[in-house]
């Protein structure tokens, strides 16, 4: 395993002129809850907390985020949007779009955003973002954290028939070892940039998340205020939420993935 070297991404970041700030830990609980406290105290936006491994990676729904020591890629950054509050579940989609458009960059693959914050490759989750608002004595900040599989090629039986990465995706023999300090600048750089249509007309942006769908058209059942429904994945309205039809022909618009499955 290569160790991600914190001053080379940093150089990297400043000659491209993007604002991130980056650090590299060995181990960590959790490089979100790390950006999280200090969000809630004086954190600097832009800050980028990489680690090899975590002791208590956390996921979405109180899920556990596992992944191997120096194999993967686990950060989570910091921001303090100067963007209304009802803009800022926009930073999820673009987020996702970054992660793809990082993976296309580089490799022969065509991940697909499983709504809102999963990506998928060849019906396999190889990555999740959790983004969460945090408050503290310096404003509102968003803590977004994402784990990426790059070269994790076993996975716990658990997560066997759900979880792949980008080495298993690559399919080629030759490849022993994915670039993960390659891999971190053009996340960093795709997300930096993506960021930036933040406050712009939606429109596009959604458009792009819309042609990397994992979701759309398939059977889901979900849950809204409290109630189970079943449908179909229809559309992304312009803000990025996923409208679903259900059985007796109207249309639920749901803002949060908590409780969507895909059930055929
Ligand atoms: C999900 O799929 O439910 C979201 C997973 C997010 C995992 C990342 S790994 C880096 C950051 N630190 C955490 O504890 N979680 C996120």
């Amino acid at each position: 395993m290569n160790p991600l070297d914190a001053a080379a991404l940093n150089d990297a970041c400043r000659s491209a002129g993007l604002p991130w700030l980056i650090a590299v830990v060995d181990e960590i609980p959790s490089t979100s809850d790390a950006l999280r406290d200090a969000a809630m105290h004086d954190g600097i936006p832009g800050s980028v907390l990489f680690a090899e491994s975590q002791t208590r990676g956390r996921g979405r729904r109180d899920n556990r985020w596992l992944a191997s020591k120096g194999r993967d890629l686990m950060f989570s950054l910091l921001l303090r949007p100067d963007v209304p509050l009802p803009l800022w579940p926009r930073f999820t989609s673009l987020a996702a779009l970054a992660v793809c458009r990082a993976i296309e960059d580089e490799l022969p693959l065509h991940p697909r955003i499983k709504w809102p914050n999963d990506i998928y490759l060849n019906d396999r989750k190889a990555a999740g973002l959790l983004a969460e608002i945090v408050s503290g004595k310096q404003g509102m900040g968003l803590v977004l954290g994402l784990g990426l599989n790059v070269n994790t090629r076993e996975f716990p039986a658990e997560l066997a028939d759900k979880a792949t990465s980008l080495a298993v995706e690559v399919r080629d023999t030759a490849v022993r070892e994915l670039d993960r300090q390659r891999l971190a600048f053009l996340l960093l750089r795709e997300l930096a940039g993506q960021f930036e249509r933040v406050a712009e007309g939606f429109n596009e942006a959604i458009g792009e998340v819309r042609d990397r769908s994992w979701l759309l058209g398939k059977q889901i059942r979900a849950t809204d205020q409290g109630r189970e429904i079943f449908g179909r994945a229809l559309d992304l309205n312009p803000e990025g939420q996923l409208v679903v039809a259900v059985a007796d022909g109207s249309t639920i618009t749901l803002t949060s993935a908590d409780g969507v499955r895909q059930v055929m």
